[in-house]
């Protein structure tokens, strides 16, 4: 069953495929109202389960806008108002759901949901964000690079402050794609030694620098997130704020890099926290590129899965 789970465990030449593909039909609809049906209609009488377990806005818009450009339809759901969060077993859920759509969407807590979701459903599976990784966002950030400054391949991506599950999903597209990845923020907060060891084993250089304007050195691409991600206990908030605060990307690190490289933010962002205003709406900055390149990547993903 092709599910899309993560980055390190799909197919390298299904991932570029899936790239070159979100750039084939975003280039097909340019100029056109977003409510204009794509001229194929791949999803044509298929419905698909967007299930949500923590608050969206760019997956849940994204997702569903592009099912419907495909002629396709959904069913967005919130975990909370399902039996699934009431003690119904993911199991039985993945079988019913089975029954009634043909593809399930799910953000999620923690990846074992997500498997045990993907095991157990004889439809496709899509990741759309968990505890421990992200990779429709970073899909959709491969697109973006590849559109402001060709292939993404021996470059040096740099992300900043907390490690976390968009960090991960860098990582593996690091391996992937071929590129370097710097990570520069504080030991308690370093990426899954796990993903680290998948880049490095697939040939990407992986470094840990502290000191954040010699981390950008050099860089073409700098990264930040949010210092709490939603999995994330609030009361760990004054810490990771005192801990992170000399990460945040600034004029001052964009100039420490000769202002030579891109910047991105999965969003949402918390301005003035990990990015400054004058960063995310500063030339170098590619957010709302990001935002929209989500919408053609998760429809490349979609079709990949249905093998339409
Ligand atoms: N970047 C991202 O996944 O945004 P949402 O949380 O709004 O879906
Ligand atoms: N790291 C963030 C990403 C949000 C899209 C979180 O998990 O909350």
């Amino acid at each position: 069953m092709p599910h899309f789970l993560d980055i390190h465990t799909t197919d390298t030449d299904d991932l570029t495929t899936m790239i070159a593909e979100a750039r084939r039909m975003k280039d097909a609809r340019a100029g056109l109202p977003k409510g204009t049906p794509d001229a194929e209609q791949p999803l044509k009488d298929h419905m698909v389960a967007l299930i949500f377990e923590k608050p969206s806005t760019r997956t849940r818009v994204s997702f569903d806008v592009g099912v419907r450009q495909m002629g396709g339809q959904t069913l967005v759901l919130t975990g909370s108002e399902m039996q699934l969060g009431h003690g119904e077993t993911i199991a039985d859920t993945a079988r019913v759901l089975s029954r009634y759509v043909d593809l399930i969407m799910i953000r999620t807590f923690d990846e074992a949901v997500l498997h045990e979701l993907a095991e157990h459903a004889s439809v496709p599976v899509i990741n759309g964000l968990t505890d421990q990784s992200h990779p429709c966002q970073i899909m959709a950030d491969m697109l973006t690079f590849e559109e402001h400054r060709g292939p993404i391949r021996g470059k040096k991506v740099v992300w900043t402050g907390d490690g976390n599950n968009v960090c991960t999903s860098f990582l593996h597209a690091a391996g992937k794609f071929g590129f370097d990845l710097t990570f520069t923020g504080p030991e308690t907060l370093e990426p899954a030694a796990s993903a680290m060891a998948f880049a490095r084993d697939a040939g990407s250089k992986v470094v840990i620098e502290r000191d954040p304007a010699k981390a950008v050195e050099g860089a073409d691409l700098i990264v930040a997130d949010t210092w709490l991600s939603m999995h994330d206990a609030q009361s760990a908030r004054e810490r990771r704020h005192n801990q992170l605060r000399p990460y945040q990307v600034n004029e001052a690190l964009m100039q420490a890099n000769g202002n030579k490289a891109l910047f991105m933010h999965c969003l949402p962002a918390h301005r003035g926290e990990e990015v400054t205003s004058a960063v995310m709406d500063g030339p170098n900055s590619v957010i709302f590129d990001e935002a929209e390149n989500r919408l053609h990547a998760q429809k490349a993903i979609m079709r990949w899965c249905l093998g339409r």
